[in-house]
């Protein structure tokens, strides 16, 4: 609402928030790794630790601190972000799987450094996808009556609207909300502003917001809040 914050509605509540992106291993010094730095997801739990809620903060490499009053469970890889959630997800009244983990990892990571020889050969990298953490959550559900909250950033193209793309995530994954975050145009990645839609798990619009990341935090607070 216009008074973010100001109503101490998730008192009593846990929450668990993912934030940041995911780094897989090719070697013991080199990652496929992504750009997101975790602001969006780390204003989430800021703005659930406003609202009163205790909130575990699943960090994925953040290049941001994360906010005093959270419990933080620092994480580098998809896999170890699936298990520090899934383990902090079984008492949780909501998840929002904000991070940005990777879709695909490299199959054997080399125990030594790769190196670079004599004939020029070029390495190729073998990859595998990784579980979809939120897809899954939304299935398993770990408690009854969990909400689980997932984010899409995407871009409109030829295939179609950002909207279009975001419904289309929305019937897949099977998440109660998603939040898809239009990306390109100064907004999205490391930027301080951002646009959202919150689409319900029929992928129609519940809420729209802009502004900073903490504005979008408290509206997506505001669509969560009547369903848990
Ligand atoms: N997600 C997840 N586990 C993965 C990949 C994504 O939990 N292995 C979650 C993200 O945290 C986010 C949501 O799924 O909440 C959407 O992520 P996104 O990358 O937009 O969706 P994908 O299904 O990976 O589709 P694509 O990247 O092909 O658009
Ligand atoms: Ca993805």
């Amino acid at each position: 609402g216009s008074d973010a914050g100001d109503e101490r509605d998730l008192v009593g509540r846990h929450v668990v928030v993912s934030a940041g992106g995911t780094r897989e291993p090719l070697d013991p010094v080199r990652f496929l790794g992504n750009r997101s730095s975790g602001r969006q997801g780390v204003a989430i739990a800021e703005a659930a630790l406003e609202r009163g809620a205790r909130v575990t903060l699943v960090g994925a490499n953040l290049a941001v601190p994360a906010p005093p009053g959270a419990d933080l469970v620092p994480v580098e890889t998809a896999a170890q972000l699936r298990d520090a959630v899934r383990a902090a997800a079984k008492d949780a009244d909501v998840v929002v799987m904000a991070a940005a983990v990777a879709d695909f990892r490299p199959v054997n990571p080399s125990g030594a450094k790769i190196k670079k020889t004599a004939d020029g050969a070029v390495p190729t990298i073998e990859l595998v996808e990784t579980v979809d953490v939120l897809a899954e959550l939304a299935r398993d559900r770990l408690r009854a009556g969990q909400v689980v909250v997932g984010f899409a950033a995407e871009t409109g193209d030829e295939r179609g609207t950002v909207l279009e793309h975001g419904r289309a995530k929305a019937l897949r994954k099977g998440a109660d909300l998603l939040v898809v975050n239009a990306v390109g145009e100064g907004l999205g990645f490391g930027t301080p502003d951002n646009e959202v839609t919150v689409l319900d798990a029929e992928g129609r619009p519940v809420a729209t917001a802009r502004g900073s990341k903490r504005d979008v935090a408290h509206a997506v607070w505001d669509a969560v809040r009547p369903l848990v």
